[in-house]
């Protein structure tokens, strides 16, 4: 794993943006797989801005995304789909049908993850992997203790995965208690790798997955130990709290 340490948030979403930019000029159909959360947001806009500047096109881009809450359709504002619309797709030239997000209204629930398996090896896999990390090492709402062969699958959310996530709610009451997630072998499956880590609140996580010399399912995001292309982008304050 190659880790950069950029000296602020700001830097470090511009050199992800770097890693996004680049997969889109390298390939002819480039697969991104995009993530959610407060983390990637500064990502995004910086991903708008050259769009608009520089002219990067999207208009070859298929996306997959991390996750969504079961319940929740797109129209929900507290929806992954909608946040990915808000913050990305509805400024840059994507066209719609290259946009995977599940389905967190689908009626069959178990065959929408199967589908989305599915549509990313049609796709050929995922180019390009931005991941955030949770504050008990999730990736993707992969929880401590799912298996590493885990697949697109239904996930409960553990109470402390649900309290980070407040913020976008009202209430604790109202954020979901299951979620669809690509599966850690899903996420492992990716070409590359980039894992956003900001902030006081990511310190210890960081600090344990950086010093641990096991790979376990009780901290996923240790897996990303076994793939051969994985950078850690950090800001300072996760870096040296
Ligand atoms: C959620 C998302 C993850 C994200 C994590 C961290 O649980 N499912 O994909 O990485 O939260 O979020 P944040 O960036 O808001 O700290």
């Amino acid at each position: 794993m190659q880790l950069i340490r950029a000296k602020d948030y700001d830097e470090m979403c511009a050199k992800a943006a770097e890693h996004v930019i680049r997969t889109i000029k390298e390939k002819k159909a480039p697969v991104l797989g995009l993530a959610t959360g407060k983390t990637p947001t500064g990502v995004y806009r910086k991903l708008v801005m050259d769009h608009w500047q520089n002219r990067t096109s999207y208009r070859h881009v298929t996306t997959f995304n991390l996750d969504e809450y079961v319940g929740l359709g797109s129209d929900d504002p507290t929806s992954f789909h909608y946040y990915m619309r808000e913050n990305f797709f509805d400024h840059v030239d994507i066209p719609e049908q290259q946009i995977h997000i599940p389905n967190g209204i689908a009626s069959n629930l178990e065959q929408e993850c199967l589908q989305y398996e599915c549509q990313i090896e049609e796709k050929g896999g995922i180019d390009l992997q931005i991941l955030g990390i949770g504050v008990n090492g999730h990736i993707g709402f992969n929880e401590p203790g799912t298996p590493f062969y885990s697949q697109t699958h239904i996930v409960k959310l553990s109470e402390s995965t649900r309290e980070a996530n407040q913020s976008f709610f009202n209430s604790l009451e109202q954020v979901p208690k299951y979620a669809i997630t690509m599966g850690l072998s899903t996420i492992m499956k990716s070409r590359e790798i980039v894992l956003l880590v900001s902030g006081k609140r990511k310190a210890p996580i960081l600090q344990q997955l950086l010093s641990s010399e096991v790979v376990c399912e009780d901290l996923p995001a240790t897996i990303l130990k076994r793939h051969p292309h994985v950078t850690i982008i950090t800001d300072q304050d996760a870096y040296s709290s």
